[in-house]
């Protein structure tokens, strides 16, 4: 056995080996297998960008379409779950249905903890194809509306946008949420995806590795900041309440939503893309004021934090982009989910690859040689 030591939040600790993704904090670089990442969301899909992780390499034509079509072929849900979602509450948050939701959907299938790697393959691509769709229904059924069905000649991202409109996406618009799905869709060792690594090192099966994935996600220090940040932009009322706002905040030492990440100390190159994509939405959708707003606290934050290396991180422009889509705001980090579960199942293939069980130390700080006192004489 190996001396530990105890890293806070297990910071600096090296917890898996991964071919997926590179990320330099220092200097602001994020790699999928090598490619960078605005190449990816410049040059690729997110169809072409889930082989890519899932593979370790770009697809040929063929192969693409070959993957393209198995995806498709799961776009539509288990006969009977529908009726499963139309049950659930209306006021339910969207990542607690979605949650909920992955997990059930182990109860449609007939082999559930079947985790060799084709078979983790196979049901990773079952909970892609059909995440969108169950989110899609959710909204619509709470809106008080029918579910759309699927349209399997449509990307993933037009898919799920017709689903909650009823309507086809713009070309801009289809695109604009397919880059989104390109930047979200896999990062390291983050919190969900060490959480669903963690639970198929048990050999536990592929739907409780992808909920415990989703459970953590939701949480505000992690995907749940998107929609904390969009909370942040409405409470501020004009762009010269910016300052003040927000120089309120770090006087109370409050943290700022969006800002901030355990490796990045440089900008999030995720950001630096969202920004690009949030600023030409804004002007096309008239939600200018909510870019120059967003804009204004990244200067602020630059000149008051960038010291501690405190810049935008992914969830940062993410919001606007997001607003401007068209998405509300409980769909923001279902929508960062429906792409995260690329990476997610990225990594539950790696684990099982070469598995060994995730079970670390606690430091035990506690007293010894207590004398047990009975119940009477306490
Ligand atoms: N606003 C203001 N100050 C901040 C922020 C922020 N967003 N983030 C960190 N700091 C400060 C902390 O107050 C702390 O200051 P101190 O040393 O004076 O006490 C210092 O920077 C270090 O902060 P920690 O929280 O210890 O850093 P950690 O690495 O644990 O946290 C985290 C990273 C959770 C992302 C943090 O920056 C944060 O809470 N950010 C806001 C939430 C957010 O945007 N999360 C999304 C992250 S990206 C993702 O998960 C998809």
């Amino acid at each position: 056995m190996t001396t530990a030591t105890f890293a806070k939040g297990l910071e600096g600790i090296v917890a898996a080996e991964t071919q997926m993704s590179f990320i330099n904090g220092q200097k602001g670089i994020l790699e999928y297998v090598g490619i960078a990442i605005g190449d990816l969301s410049s040059h690729s899909t997110f169809e072409e960008t889930v082989f890519l992780l899932w593979n370790l390499r770009l697809p040929t034509k063929s192969e693409l379409e070959a993957f393209t079509k198995s995806l498709r072929a799961n776009y539509a849900l288990p006969k009977g779950f529908n009726d499963r979602i139309r049950t659930l509450p209306k006021d339910a948050q969207p990542m607690h249905v979605l949650r909920t939701l992955v997990s059930e959907l182990a109860l449609y299938d007939t082999n559930p903890n079947a985790n060799d790697l084709e078979a983790a393959r196979e049901k990773s691509l079952r909970v892609l194809g059909m995440a969108p769709t169950m989110v899609a229904a959710f909204d619509r059924y709470r809106r008080g509306l029918d579910a759309v069905a699927p349209d399997t000649s449509l990307t993933f991202a037009e898919n799920f946008m017709y689903m909650l409109n009823g309507e086809k996406p713009t070309e801009t618009m289809a695109r604009a949420f397919d880059i989104c799905m390109i930047l979200h869709a896999d990062h390291g060792l983050n919190n969900s995806t060490f959480t669903a690594r963690v639970i198929i090192s048990t050999l536990s099966d592929i739907y409780s590795a992808l909920t415990g994935a989703v459970g953590s996600l939701r949480g505000p220090l992690h995907g749940g900041a998107n929609e904390g940040v969009m909370h942040m932009l409405n409470e501020i009322p004009s762009l010269d309440a910016v300052e003040p706002y927000i120089m309120g905040k770090i006087e109370r030492k409050e943290k700022i939503m969006g800002f901030g990440h355990r490796v990045y100390k440089a900008k999030d190159p995720r950001a630096t893309d969202l920004q690009k994509l949030a600023k030409q939405l804004a002007e096309d959708t008239g939600n200018s004021d909510l870019y120059a707003k967003s804009n204004a606290i990244e200067k602020i934050m630059e000149r008051e934090l960038a010291a501690k290396g405190i810049y935008p991180n992914v969830d940062f422009y993410s919001a606007t982009t997001y607003h401007c889509i068209g998405l509300k705001l409980d769909l923001f980090t279902p929508m960062f989910a429906l792409s995260r579960l690329a990476g997610w199942s990225g990594h539950i293939l790696e684990q099982l690859d070469g598995n060994r069980l995730f079970r670390p130390t606690a430091q035990y700080v506690g007293p010894h040689d207590v004398p047990y006192t009975p119940m009477g004489d306490r």
